[in-house]
């Protein structure tokens, strides 16, 4: 069946790898970013996460509008963000919780009930969900947060799937500007392989650590429609 598949943070990275691929499966793909990488087929919807929550309510209304019936929403948006909790201003907290936490949250609640099937959540986390850093206080903070956000919409009868990925350091414009040497981190091609194979197949609820050194896969959890482990 083919879906009308919305990627939030698919400009760049994972979620333009993962765009690609349900192009080339012959999905109705939208992707947002604040850049337009110009991807033949897919759909761009303008959209830049800022620090005002009644802004960010406003243009996910007018992104749900140009894109309603969603089967399967995949949030990859994010950014590095570093500093101890005292080198981070308010408004740079506001940001880290509008885009980590408050849009997946204000989507999946718009999205929800829209398509003709129930819908498909895949969230991308990281390895800052389960490690705390002390430079990524409110990064890891929502990271986590997003986590028990998706294991939690499971509980709820009328949302569907729920994927949680939480990847180790992958090699994507998410460091640039930074002195990191990504050259042995994660390929964004394996990772976006991984998160299609693992959304694949029958469950309700799926959270997997993405690893490296060597490049692998852990499914921390697998539940069915009875929330009994698979
Ligand atoms: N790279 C890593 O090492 C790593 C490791 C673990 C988890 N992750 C997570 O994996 C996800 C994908 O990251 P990536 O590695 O693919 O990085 P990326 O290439 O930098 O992609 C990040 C995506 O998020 C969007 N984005 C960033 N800031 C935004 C903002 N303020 N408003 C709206 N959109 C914004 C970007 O779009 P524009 O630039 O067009 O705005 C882009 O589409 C993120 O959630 C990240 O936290 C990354």
């Amino acid at each position: 069946m083919k879906k009308n598949i919305l990627i939030v943070g698919g400009s760049s990275g994972v979620g333009k790898k993962l765009a690609e691929h349900y192009i080339n499966e012959g999905h109705t793909v939208c992707i947002t970013g604040r850049n337009n990488p110009g991807l033949a087929s897919a759909r761009f919807h303008a959209f830049g996460v800022l620090d005002q929550a009644s802004k960010l309510g406003c243009d996910i209304d007018r992104l749900v509008e140009e894109f309603p019936a969603v089967n399967t929403l995949v949030y990859a948006a994010g950014y590095l963000q570093r500093g101890h909790i005292d080198d981070l201003d308010d408004s740079a907290l506001q940001t880290m919780v509008n885009i980590g936490l408050l849009a997946p949250m204000m989507l999946v609640q718009r999205l929800k009930g829209k398509a003709n099937t129930p819908l498909k959540t895949m969230l991308i986390t990281s390895s800052s969900q389960y490690t705390p850093r002390a430079l990524e206080p409110a990064y890891c903070a929502v990271k986590s947060g997003l986590g028990m956000f998706g294991a939690s919409l499971v509980r709820d009868r009328g949302v569907g799937k729920v994927l949680v990925v939480a990847p180790s350091d992958i090699n994507t414009p998410f460091w640039a500007g930074t002195d990191e040497d990504t050259s042995t981190m994660l390929d964004p091609g394996w990772v976006a392989d991984q998160i299609v194979d693992l959304s694949s197949g029958v469950f309700k609820y799926k959270y997997a650590k993405l690893l490296r050194h060597p490049s692998r896969v852990e499914v921390i959890e697998c539940l069915d429609n009875d929330f009994q482990r698979i």
